[in-house]
């Protein structure tokens, strides 16, 4: 993977079909999306529970772009190998999730994928200024993780700027995740975020049997670039 800070967006396939996700992931990538997002909740550090490392190498044979496995469990450590097994390039775990996030990226950057690092929306930025230089990303989380379609907290939009200061020249990619859509993008990508993660923005009013919607609603968010 090489870096750029290029916008990308990256679907989450928690809002996709979940009886159908190999010709769901075919249908984004089709339509024009740059990364893939999967969404990996436990029902201890979220209220939600979803996917394990056995449907995330399933799913893995049907992506083309990459793999950008956000995990919202604790303790992760322990999970780390799983999910670089099933074919993660990007493996993003949050530092409310334990006390040793140091060494959860360490962890992640030994199994040979990109480390990221999430914050809630209620964790300042400075708190990963130690962690600069051991991080490939850092997520900012726009909603309480746990679940799609929830409403954009606006007040992250100054968190984004502050670690893009923070950040400077580092190759560390920002990503945004939670109520992206074509009006909260643009506020987003001008603070300086370069990955946009969108679940029910992308996947909304289409399906694999009518992807072109799909393809609209990506461009929708894409126009937010240059604004
Ligand atoms: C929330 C997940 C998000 C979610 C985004 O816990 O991490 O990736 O799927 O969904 P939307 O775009 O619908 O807010
Ligand atoms: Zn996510």
């Amino acid at each position: 993977m090489d870096f750029d800070r290029a916008l990308k967006i990256a679907p989450s396939i928690l809002s996709s079909d979940f009886a159908n996700f190999g010709k769901e992931i075919e249908a984004i990538e089709a339509q024009g999306c740059d990364w893939v997002h999967v969404d990996v909740m436990d029902g201890h550090f979220v209220p939600n529970l979803t996917f394990g490392p056995p449907l995330c190498a399933a799913i893995r044979k049907h992506i083309k772009t990459v793999m950008d496995v956000h995990l919202m469990i604790s303790p992760v450590d322990a999970h780390i190998q799983a999910y670089a097994d099933a074919g993660a390039d990007v493996i993003t775990a949050h530092i409310e999730a334990g006390p040793h996030s140091h060494r959860t990226m360490q962890a992640i950057r030994a199994e040979g994928c990109k480390a990221g690092i999430a914050l809630n929306p209620a964790t300042p930025a400075g708190s990963i200024e130690y962690l600069l230089d051991m991080v490939d990303l850092v997520c900012v989380m726009t909603v309480n993780p746990g679940f799609g379609g929830q409403k954009f907290i606006y007040s992250q939009v100054e968190k984004v700027h502050s670690l893009r200061a923070m950040i400077g020249d580092r190759p560390i990619h920002i990503e945004i995740d939670g109520g992206i859509t074509p009006e909260t993008a643009p506020l987003v990508a001008a603070a300086g975020a370069d990955v946009l993660v969108a679940g029910s923005s992308v996947f909304k009013g289409g399906s694999v049997d009518n992807p072109a919607v799909y393809g609209n609603n990506i461009r929708a968010i894409r126009a937010t670039e240059g604004v």
